[in-house]
């Protein structure tokens, strides 16, 4: 048996997690090990689109498991293609590269602008644009583009060639942009600074400016993607084509995978051996994926994201008028943030788990929820009783 104990006397301490065990958890629910019962609103950080142990994907893990397990990149399978199809089926891209994680999709993404440049243009072409507020992963190379300072402190040198523009600022944009740019990487929504979509401006420009500068756009859906925000990527909403596109996190539910999708043109110019991975596009996590990709690529079920995106928000919002406690209430589908007035954020998410809830810190004032896509729309209600008897008992 271990406890939350062994938790601090063994672990790295680079998170701070709520003091309880996770026992099990089914659909939006979870229960911890004195069987205490929770509403999800996290879905385990926009991860678990489908819910947790999902019958279906449990009978596909089960399976493909005993088929093939792990081989390697040396060898072709059949889950792997199958789901690369799917996607590029599904969506503008004619490729696909499969890694872990959402930061190795980033990796990956900026690797193969460079490569494409360097190729086609001039190794002197390998500049990178970014924005202010964005996230883009903990590695060396997520910290150095999203630059602030929270992310970055303590990690010096970090990767070179990266310039970084405020979001949404169209003033100046063109000054950050050169013939040495060879990408630039955006999130379509983020969600550092509480749920904030790109403006239609702002990408118009994007677009014009990396047209004129021969610079491709990278866009990260490692957390706007898989039905997310009420489409199957987010890039559909915008009037976008991204050059590469990065997605992970619901696009096995919760089993590990990552990868970028691409054109035949910029995937022409990679070379084998020049990138690649032991784990990505391992059978089972595609397997999985290729199912979750089926499922939340309908319209029926992308409708349905959304009128549980207008309950919620609806919700909120009387809430909001009963205590005045909101600074703003924003959302991108199934994805919600509330920058509170005056209530302080870990106290809310305290209580909130003491009563039952499970929510998520976006910063220093505001809370996001991303639920299961699935997420019954009575546990949305119940979810929000807990969430408002929270403010009232802090208020
Ligand atoms: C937009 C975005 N990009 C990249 C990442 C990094 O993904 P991972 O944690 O799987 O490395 C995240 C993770 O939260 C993210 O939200």
């Amino acid at each position: 048996m271990v406890n939350a104990n062994d938790y601090t006397n063994y672990m790295v301490p680079f998170y701070a997690p709520e003091d309880f065990i996770v026992k099990k958890a089914k659909g939006s629910l979870v229960w911890d090990a004195n069987n205490k019962k929770y509403i999800d609103f996290t879905g385990g950080i926009a991860v678990t689109n489908l819910g947790h142990s999902h019958n279906e994907l449990i009978k596909i893990m089960n399976q493909q498991s005993k088929n093939l397990w792990h081989l390697s990149n040396l060898y072709m399978n059949s889950p792997s293609i199958e789901l690369a199809k799917k996607l590029c089926k599904k969506t503008f891209a004619d490729k696909v590269f499969f890694c872990n994680s959402g930061a190795e999709s980033i990796e990956a993404s900026i690797k193969i602008a460079r490569k494409y440049c360097a190729t086609n243009v001039n190794k002197n072409k390998n500049e990178i644009l970014s924005f202010t507020s964005s996230f883009h992963g903990r590695t060396l190379l997520g910290i150095a583009l999203a630059k602030a300072k929270h992310l970055t402190d303590g990690f010096a040198p970090l990767p070179k060639g990266i310039t970084n523009h405020t979001y949404n600022d169209i003033d100046k944009l063109e000054d950050a942009f050169s013939e040495k740019t060879a990408a630039v990487i955006l999130e379509l929504v983020q969600w550092q600074s509480g749920i904030t979509k790109a403006n239609k401006k702002f990408i118009a420009k994007v677009k014009q400016l990396s047209k004129k500068y021969n610079a491709l756009v990278i866009i990260d859906e490692v957390q706007s993607g898989v039905g997310r925000t009420g489409t199957f990527f987010a890039y559909e909403q915008f009037n976008i084509t991204p050059d590469i596109l990065c997605f992970a996190k619901g696009m096995a539910n919760g089993f590990p995978i990552g990868g970028i999708l691409t054109s035949n043109k910029i995937s022409d110019s990679m070379t084998v051996g020049s990138h690649g991975t032991t784990f990505g596009g391992g059978p089972i996590a595609c397997a999985i994926g290729s199912r979750v990709v089926d499922i939340i690529s309908k319209k029926a079920f992308l409708t349905k994201v959304l009128s549980k995106e207008k309950r919620l928000i609806k919700k909120l919002n009387e809430i909001n008028l009963s205590y005045q406690c909101f600074n703003e209430i924003s959302s991108a589908g199934l994805w919600i943030s509330v920058e509170l007035a005056s209530i302080d954020v870990d106290d809310l998410i305290k209580l909130s788990h003491k009563n039952g809830l499970m929510v998520l810190k976006a910063n220093a004032t505001t809370i996001r929820f991303s639920p299961s896509l699935i997420i019954e729309d009575s546990l949305i209600d119940n979810g929000l009783e807990i969430f408002e008897k929270s403010i009232l008992q802090l208020q």
